[in-house]
């Protein structure tokens, strides 16, 4: 279908068996997953994954116990969308951290049996909302498929007749037994952004281990990373393309503390490695182009 016609929402009846369209907590609508290869969790309010299940497996995404739950706030938890900017938008402090699409209900543009997998496709278009906070017209589409792998793929096309560039996360938050055990040893070597230091740019030295307030921007870290998770006996294998940056987040005692929506003692279970472009990696797009940024999570 050529995308620039409108299209409505697909209905309940065209889903494949397995999966239903359902109030979710605090009554967002929220799509339920289940096949042979995975169980799993979607919400139409920011597009946001809750959660993933490989067949006899625990949930690989984390979800916070305190998270809100309301149309205009974010999830905290799963995998929140970040974009047109990533952090707080440089030009506009008042702007939303992580920029707008987590805060909107997307459109359910499909949801088909592909292979090994359901796919749940949805989209969001740029409109006079959000142009109080970004001038640019676009299209986002989301498409994930729910498998014995988790693919997720945010695409971004420019529907305007001027360049724009900006910056986009798969803010992807996994359930660990205890943070101060795991280890990423990929990301040994790369140069990274300490925003938990003055953004001070630092070398990574041997395998990230986590023990104090952690929110770093790896540089040119392209290659497949893995969470080593000896306590829950797991690890975690997140494959990228098309995303030059990892981010790697936990908010350890304080931060925990400071935030409503994140219970005190949540930060020992989570990580968060993130699909990004940002910084000096922001994407620049001509009109009618289109970019795709695709994480690919596998467990075992
Ligand atoms: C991380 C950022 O990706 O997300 C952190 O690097 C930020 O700086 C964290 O604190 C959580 O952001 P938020 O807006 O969801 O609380």
């Amino acid at each position: 279908m050529d995308s620039t016609m409108k299209q409505d929402a697909i209905r309940p009846a065209e889903f494949p068996s397995g999966v239903k369209l359902s109030p979710g907590n605090g009554g967002l609508p929220k799509l339920q997953i289940s096949c042979p290869q995975a169980e799993g969790e979607i919400y139409l309010h920011g597009a946001h994954l809750t959660s993933w299940k490989p067949a006899g497996a625990r949930d690989v995404l984390w979800v916070s116990q305190k998270s809100m739950w309301e149309s205009g706030k974010p999830i905290r938890g799963g995998v929140p969308i970040c974009f047109p900017w990533f952090g707080p938008k440089k030009d506009d402090p008042s702007a939303p951290i992580h920029g707008f699409v987590r805060l909107r209900e997307w459109r359910l543009d499909g949801v088909t049996t592909e292979q090994d997998a359901i796919v749940v496709a949805l989209s969001l278009n740029g409109d006079d909302s959000t142009k109080r906070w970004w001038p640019h017209d676009f299209r986002a589409r989301m498409r994930v498929a729910f498998g014995s792998r988790l693919i997720m793929s945010l695409e971004v096309e420019n529907s305007g007749d001027a360049a724009f560039s900006f910056e986009e996360a798969l803010h992807t938050y996994f359930g660990v037994a205890d943070v101060r055990q795991i280890e990423i040893p990929a990301l040994d070597g790369h140069d990274y952004i300490d925003k938990a230091d003055r953004l001070a740019e630092k070398k990574q030295q041997g395998a990230v281990r986590i023990s104090a307030e952690t929110d770093r921007v790896y540089l040119n870290a392209v290659k497949p990373v893995e969470i080593r998770d000896p306590a829950m006996h797991r690890r975690i294998r997140v494959t990228k393309q098309n995303s030059n940056e990892t981010v790697v987040w936990n908010p350890w005692v304080a931060k925990a503390k400071a935030m409503p929506d994140f219970g005190d003692d949540e930060w020992i279970g989570m990580i968060c490695v993130e699909a990004c472009n940002a910084l000096s990696s922001s994407v620049q797009l001509a009109p009618s182009a289109l970019h795709t940024m695709t994480a690919i999570v596998e467990q075992h």
